[in-house]
C-alpha cells in the first residue's frame, strides 16, 4: 500500500506524526508532502523536530497568500507530485487550505491514477460558513472516499449531508496519540519554572482565528478581557504571526502590557505549558481537544465549536457571545473554579493514544479488498 501523506500548516503536524510512525511500523512507510503553507522555524521546523517527523519527501514551498492564491498554488504544485508518486491513498488531515487543495487535486485524478482520498478528522461541523475551515471541512469530506472520524458526533453530521455510512470509519483522535506520547518529555522541559510561573497558577492564551484577530473591535474586547484575567493570575500568551500583525496594524500593543507575551512555542514547549496551566483561553480547535485530554479547564473564545464533545464530555466551555471583557472574566472564573481532572479521565471514546493504529488498519482493510 502506497500512501501520500499531506501536511501544510501547524495543526497538521501533530496529526501526521503518529500516522507516519504507524505506517512505518506496519512496513508500509508513507510518502510525506509538506505544502509549505506554514514555513517559519517556529511554525513548522520546531514541530518536525519535536514530533520526530522525517524530512518531507516533497516540499511544495507555497507560503502565505490570499485563500485563492494559497489554495491554487498548492493545487498546481501538488498535481505533478501526485502523478509521479501514484499512491493508493492521498491522506489529508484537518481543515486547512492545504487539506482541501490536495483532496481536490486527488479526486480529479482518481480515475486516471487509481488513487483515493482519506480524510482524517472528518465530520466536524461548526455550522458557521464564515469560517474558512468550515468550507474546507465540508468540501474535503464530500470529496473523500474514506472518512476517518475523531468522535461519534461526526457520523450524524455526515449522514445529514448524504454521505453513506459505508465510507465512514470511526478511529478516534490522532492528535491525542501525539500528545500522550510526548507528555513525559514535555513535562521534563519544566516550562512553567522556565518562565517563572507557578505550576497550576497561571493561564495560557492563544488567538489566531480571523474572526477573533482581524477585526480590531473584537480583538480589543478580547485583549481587555485578558487584561482582567491577568489581574487574577499571570497570563502567558504565545502570539501567532497573524495576531502579532493585527495588533501592530491596529495600534493595540498597550493592551499586551499586563500579559506575558511569548513567541510561538514548539510542540513540546506548548504541551508542557498547557499541562501546567490552571486555565487555557483559546480560539484554537486543537487546544480545545488537548485540554480535554489533559483535564485542564478551557474557555473557548468563539461563538460556537465544531468540537462539541469537548464541552459535553470534556473540560471546555464557550465564553458568552459576543465577547466582552466581563464575559471573558466570568468564564475564566468559572473555569478556574473547576478542579483539574487527571489526564485521560475526561476523554471521549477513542482519544486513547491508539487512533493511528486504527487509521492504518482502516487503510489496509480497504486496500486489500480492492478489485
Ligand atoms: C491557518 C489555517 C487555520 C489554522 C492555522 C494554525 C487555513 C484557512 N487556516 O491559519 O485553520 O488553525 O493555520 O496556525 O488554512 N505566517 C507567518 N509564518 C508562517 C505562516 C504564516 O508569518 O509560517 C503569517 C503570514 O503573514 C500569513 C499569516 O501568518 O499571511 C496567516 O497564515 P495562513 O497560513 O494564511 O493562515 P493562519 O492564520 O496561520
Amino acid at each position: 500500500m502506497r500512501t501520500l501523506v499531506v501536511a501544510g500548516a501547524r495543526p497538521n503536524f501533530m496529526k501526521v506524526a503518529p500516522i507516519l510512525a504507524e505506517l512505518r511500523r506496519a512496513g508500509s512507510p508513507g510518502v510525506l508532502v509538506h505544502t509549505g503553507q506554514h514555513y517559519d522555524a517556529q511554525m513548522s521546523d520546531a514541530f518536525f523536530r519535536d514530533l520526530g517527523i522525517p524530512a518531507p519527501d516533497y516540499h511544495l514551498g507555497v507560503g502565505s497568500g490570499s485563500h485563492a492564491q494559497q489554495t491554487a498554488r498548492v493545487m498546481e504544485a501538488f498535481e505533478p507530485v501526485l502523478v509521479e508518486a501514484r499512491p493508493d491513498w492521498v491522506l489529508v488531515v484537518g481543515d486547512v487550505n492545504s487539506t482541501l487543495a490536495c483532496a481536490l487535486v486527488a479526486s480529479k485524478l482518481r480515475e486516471e491514477l487509481g488513487c483515493r482520498v482519506a480524510h482524517v478528522e472528518a465530520g466536524l461541523r461548526s455550522g458557521d460558513w464564515r469560517m474558512p475551515e468550515e468550507v474546507n471541512r465540508v468540501l474535503t469530506d464530500r470529496l473523500s472516499d474514506l472518512l476517518l472520524t475523531p468522535s461519534h458526533d461526526a457520523l450524524p453530521n455526515l449522514a445529514a449531508e448524504g454521505i453513506p455510512s459505508g465510507r465512514v470509519s470511526f478511529v478516534g483522535n490522532v492528535m491525542i496519540d501525539a500528545l500522550f506520547a510526548g507528555l513525559p518529555d514535555a513535562r521534563a522541559l519544566g516550562m512553567p519554572a522556565r518562565l517563572g510561573l507557578a505550576a497550576g497558577g497561571y493561564a495560557v492564551v492563544t488567538l489566531h482565528r480571523p474572526s477573533a484577530v482581524d477585526n480590531p473591535e473584537v480583538l480589543r474586547e478580547i485583549l481587555r478581557g485578558l487584561g482582567r484575567v491577568a489581574e487574577r493570575m499571570p497570563v502567558a500568551f504565545p502570539v501567532h504571526p497573524r495576531t502579532a500583525q493585527s495588533i501592530a496594524a491596529h495600534g493595540l500593543d498597550s493592551l499586551l502590557e499586563p500579559l506575558r507575551v511569548l513567541e510561538p512555542l514548539g510542540y513540546q514547549e506548548m504541551a508542557g505549558l498547557v499541562d501546567g496551566a490552571a486555565v487555557v483561553l483559546t480560539d484554537s480547535g486543537g487546544l480545545q481537544e488537548e485540554t480535554t485530554a489533559l483535564g485542564v479547564p478551557c474557555v473557548t473564545l468563539r461563538e460556537q465549536t465544531e468540537r462539541p464533545v469537548t464541552i459535553t464530555e470534556g473540560t471546555n466551555r464557550l465564553a458568552p457571545w459576543p465577547l466582552t471583557p466581563e464575559g471573558i472574566l466570568a468564564s475564566f472564573q468559572a473555569a478556574a473554579a473547576q478542579p483539574r481532572a487527571a489526564p485521560g479521565s475526561r476523554s471521549p471514546e477513542g482519544w486513547d493514544g491508539r487512533a493511528a493504529e486504527r487509521i492504518v488498519s482502516a487503510l489496509f482493510a480497504r486496500t486489500a479488498g480492492r478489485p
